[in-house]
């Protein structure tokens, strides 16, 4: 019998999600996930934070009833949102709207939507590579999407002059959405000079910024990696972040994000809130409230807060360190010493290998180690037990 979706065309699916269910399905005892975007510890697990436990024994102890937040969300989760990302000294913030959002994803989402709203004409303008969702987000908002150029495979370095080529090129209004620190997916970013340079570009052309900013702290730092966004800010320029706690805070399921949006005044700000207020009641109502919680506890208590800070500090650190551990691994089971330096000279959670789409298939063919079709690797992924096994097996592949 013809069905109600029978119309419906064959969706290709997430390649993301489909590699972590591969995953779980795969019985390989020594089988290693590093694809999807999570840290893992040491020990291979995903962690608690230490300052989310204790805020999460706060809050079941005060045995709190689960009200309705407000629509933008929990005022005091969207001031330590807003002033994580543009500073304690950032723009006025009656001229500023944070909104809770459904992770960093949902705040992209309601950005778009409130873009289409504002200048439904622009095009939007996504890195070449960036992260598989984007495009997809920006589409189902209505807009088309283009790539500017972003990554030089040859050098492993940003292909900056042709990408500013490519953005003078863009006709005022066109909306660019940039990573601010940790490149989704090649963990290259650009220098301070380079974002000075974009910012004199994109006011000078009149481009709208929207920065994805879904691994604060594990690039430089916490302030470090918002550096380019407050720089625009500080400019003049109109722009919109989407933030993220999923990471920094290990709060992957919990969904909390924020979009925040700097206006030019209060009007716009006002106007702006009205708009995404509208978006979110007709779309989920209200956000969810235990996660906002816990990130508001920890980032409003100086205590908690430190712990915060340090701990992901700390994971940062780590990453540093296993990206040397594997550069160097690999540099020796190759015998090409200088092959590997650019996994070090990248950062973030991942590493955009030098591999085709043949070598990752083998290495989850014959080694059950789990990369992106495009060569990302999730360096958190990797543990004093899986890094020699892991060098072993992309030597191996790497070679052929
Ligand atoms: C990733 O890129 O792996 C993460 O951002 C998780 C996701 O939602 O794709």
């Amino acid at each position: 019998m013809q069905s109600l979706f029978s119309p419906l065309p064959a969706a290709a699916g997430d390649a993301i999600f489909a590699l972590v269910e591969a995953f779980q399905n795969d019985p390989a005892p020594h089988k290693v996930s590093l694809s999807i975007g999570t840290y893992f510890a040491e020990d291979g697990s995903i962690p608690v934070m230490r300052a989310v436990r204790q805020a999460r024994d706060m809050l079941v102890q005060a045995g709190k009833p689960h009200p309705y937040l407000p629509i933008p969300g929990s005022a005091p989760y969207r001031n330590a949102a807003r002033s994580l990302v543009l500073g304690a000294d950032g723009p006025d913030p009656e001229r500023v709207v944070t909104v809770q959002s459904v992770g960093g994803t949902g705040a992209l989402k309601l950005g778009a939507d409130l873009l289409r709203r504002t200048c439904p004409d622009a095009a939007v303008w996504v890195s070449d590579p960036t992260w598989e969702n984007h495009g997809q987000i920006f589409r189902q908002a209505g807009f088309t999407v283009h790539e500017y150029p972003y990554y030089d495979p040859a050098a492993a370095t940003v292909r900056f002059t042709q990408m500013q080529a490519a953005l003078q090129a863009l006709p005022a209004g066109s909306i660019v959405v940039l990573h601010a620190s940790c490149h989704n997916p090649t963990g290259v970013d650009l220098s301070s000079e380079q974002w000075e340079l974009l910012t004199e570009l994109f006011a000078r052309q009149g481009l709208i910024p929207f920065f994805d900013l879904a691994y604060q702290g594990f690039g430089q730092g916490l302030d470090a990696d918002a550096k380019p966004i407050r720089m625009m800010a500080r400019a003049g320029l109109e722009c919109l972040v989407a933030s993220s706690f999923s990471k920094n805070f290990s709060l992957y399921g919990e969904r909390c994000g924020a979009l925040n949006i700097v206006c030019h005044d209060k009007l716009a700000a006002d106007r702006a809130l009205g708009q995404v207020k509208t978006l979110i009641r007709g779309n989920y109502s209200t956000p969810p409230t235990f996660g906002a919680a816990l990130v508001a506890t920890i980032l409003n208590q100086p205590e908690l807060r430190h712990a915060w800070a340090e701990e992901l500090e700390q994971m940062r650190v780590r990453l540093v360190g296993l990206r040397a551990r594997l550069s160097h691994a690999l540099a020796l089971l190759t015998g090409e010493p200088e092959a590997w330096n650019y996994i070090e000279r990248q950062q973030g959670l991942f590493s955009y290998m030098r591999l085709s789409p043949q070598q990752v298939e083998a290495l989850r063919r014959e080694h059950a180690v789990y990369l992106l079709k495009s060569g990302r690797l999730c360096i958190a992924g990797l543990t004093d037990s899986n890094i020699e096994y892991v060098a072993r097996a992309i030597a191996a592949c790497a070679q052929r």
